[in-house]
């Protein structure tokens, strides 16, 4: 790939869709394809250039998508082949490039291969050292039919693929080439840290100085420099890149910004975690930009499937100069699903259907002021938060509201790229 030669992403603003929760088109509460498709006109109008998608795979949802049991398809509650076709084509035909979600470093324990194809996985007659997994309790799981651990770096249900194994980046190349064959663009890849741990399995050292970035309690007493970031990470990374061609790809490497190197040598971008950690204090907030720009091509968000909202953390008025300081950021920016109506975190389920404690920033998005706003015509599989205070159709054409704010911060970044 020639540096120089300009890409379309190199100043792209990028938005995230939550298929579950972006627009239901069949009345079951779930959004879906269709509803996605259906609503490309607000992207359009918003003027952003690409939208990504979080998993749309079929999915036991032990870790909502993010367990994918076949990566090939498309979620029977979210749609078929032919809704992703139409999606794609129109979000083309609309100039919107099209991300997906590819998850490399796992699979559903659901998924074939964990039970046709073991040796894509990592186990262990007993557990054979101290790792811990990202939600907590140990990273081995005792598989009952064969006696043996299997390592997840995630939930249990979530069993590591070894990419040391030649096949697996086979495979795993093959469902890359899959979706850029019918047309994707590019492809968020999640958990890079996680694909190469340490071949001979050392214990991971207790934590000595707190970590950059927020960790889970168990996870955060450790040192992951054995379970993490293996130093022949290039070898996954170039088999991803290699059946990717030219497609963008951006990894998902949750490490401070100055360990992005080696993952920038074959990704053409890395999000910054620490901007989206950031408190809201234009001292810091510099800091981890200058350290950004120096590693170069990272990728900016501040808010995510993963982590509270923006204006839950920062209140609605440091929300909109957030957004302000993001959309003037030099590099590819990523916006979630509605922080541009300045959504707050919801009260999430009961039982809840993450363990982690996810649920209160994937609540469904609020296109109209009225109960269910505008998601679904049935029963919402998570409540909407509070429609009738901000929606899409509330904000459209009102001066000063945070939609419209988004739509010109946009548009003047557009406008300059370089500002
Ligand atoms: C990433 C995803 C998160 C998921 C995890 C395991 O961090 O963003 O939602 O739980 O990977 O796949």
């Amino acid at each position: 790939m020639n540096a120089s030669q300009p890409r379309w992403w190199d100043q792209a603003v990028i938005y995230q869709v939550y298929p579950r929760s972006f627009q239901d088109s069949d009345g079951d509460g779930i959004g879906d394809l269709a509803g996605i498709e259906s609503r490309l006109d607000h992207l359009v109008w918003l003027g952003v250039d690409a939208l990504w998608l979080s998993p749309i795979y079929p999915s036991p949802l032990a870790d909502m998508g993010y367990d994918v049991a076949d990566h090939c398809a498309v979620a029977p509650e979210l749609g078929d082949m032919d809704d992703f076709d139409r999606l794609v084509a129109r979000a083309h035909e609309l100039g919107l490039k099209l991300l997906l979600d590819f998850v490399p470093s796992h699979t559903s324990i659901e998924h074939p291969w964990f039970r046709e194809h073991p040796e894509y996985y990592v186990w262990a007659d007993e557990a054979p050292n101290n790792w811990v997994a990202a939600f907590g309790g140990p990273a081995w799981t005792l598989d009952e039919e064969t006696g043996r651990y299997y390592l997840h770096s995630f939930y249990p249900e979530q069993p590591d693929l070894d990419w040391r194994v030649p096949e697996v980046r086979e495979a795993m190349g093959d469902v890359i080439r899959f979706w850029t064959a019918r047309g994707v663009d590019g492809f968020r890849a999640d958990a890079l840290q996680q694909l190469m741990k340490d071949p001979g399995l050392r214990d991971d050292p207790p934590a000595t100085t707190p970590y950059p970035l927020p960790l889970g309690d168990d996870y955060g007493r450790l040192d992951h420099v054995h379970s993490e970031a293996g130093p022949d990470i290039g070898i996954a990374l170039k088999a991803m890149r290699e059946a990717a061609g030219d497609a963008f790809l951006v990894g998902e490497v949750y490490r401070p910004t100055k360990d992005l190197g080696p993952y920038l040598e074959h990704l053409d971008a890395a999000f910054a975690f620490e901007l989206l950690h950031s408190p809201f204090d234009e001292e810091h907030l510099a800091e981890v930009v200058a350290e950004g720009q120096q590693m170069g091509r990272v990728a900016w968000a501040l808010s995510n499937h993963d982590f509270p909202r923006l204006a839950t953390r920062f209140g609605e008025e440091r929300a909109a100069r957030a957004a302000e300081f993001l959309l003037s950021l030099p590099g590819t920016v990523f916006l979630y699903q509605g922080d541009e109506i300045g959504m707050v975190d919801g009260p999430g389920a009961d039982p809840p259907y993450d363990r982690a404690g996810r649920d209160s920033c994937r609540h469904p998005m609020q296109w109209e002021p009225e109960p269910l706003g505008g998601f679904t015509t049935g029963e919402p599989w998570l409540a909407l938060t509070d429609p009738e205070r901000r929606s899409v159709a509330a904000q459209r054409g009102v001066d000063g509201s945070s939609l419209e704010l988004y739509r010109r911060l946009i548009a003047a970044r557009r406008s300059d790229p370089d500002e």
